[in-house]
């Protein structure tokens, strides 16, 4: 056991745990950011996707010792000062989700995909979608929602976000 700092959607947060210890647990059992959710607990559905730096991680996979110096982001941390990120309104707006469980994993990907293609192909969003798995079954409106994400976002000054 021992205290680990670590930098979370922009603030710093301490934990007395095991280097052992399961992000996507204390994220949710210690800290209350429920956004990442427990799906399969194998790193297999994606559910509980986060950003680690800027790489989407399966948090039912990562373990407090293996975080180092990155930032974690978790869907609580994604909105801005001004509201939803573009990706969050694409989604929103498209209506790319039904029970939404899978959906901050979704958008979390989203913004890594984003980040290294701006314009992705769709073969691009297929790829990065991979990993995600959502039971309702709604995959074409969250490809449509990418592409609108892809658009407002190479169109205006959120560039790159
Ligand atoms: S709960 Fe982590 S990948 Fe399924
Ligand atoms: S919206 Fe229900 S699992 Fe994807």
């Amino acid at each position: 056991m021992r205290e680990y700092r670590l930098r979370v959607n922009g603030t710093i947060r301490s934990i007395r745990t095991g280097s052992d210890r399961i992000v996507l647990s204390v994220l949710r059992e210690e800290w209350r950011l429920t956004g990442a959710k427990y799906g399969c607990g194998e790193g297999q559905c994606g559910a509980c996707t986060i950003l680690l730096g800027s790489e989407p991680v399966p948090a039912c996979q990562l373990t407090i010792g293996e975080v180092g110096k990155r930032e974690l982001t978790t869907i609580e941390g994604l909105a801005g000062k001004d509201g939803l990120h573009p990706v969050q309104r694409a989604f929103a707006e498209l209506g790319a989700f039904q029970c939404g469980f899978c959906t901050p994993a979704m958008i979390l990907g989203t913004v890594a995909l984003l980040r290294v293609h701006p314009h992705p192909t769709r073969a691009q969003i297929e790829g990065a979608l991979d990993g995600h798995l959502c039971r309702c079954c709604g995959y074409s409106r969250i490809v449509r929602s990418i592409e609108r994400a892809a658009e407002q976002l190479g169109a205006g000054p959120g560039e790159g976000r």
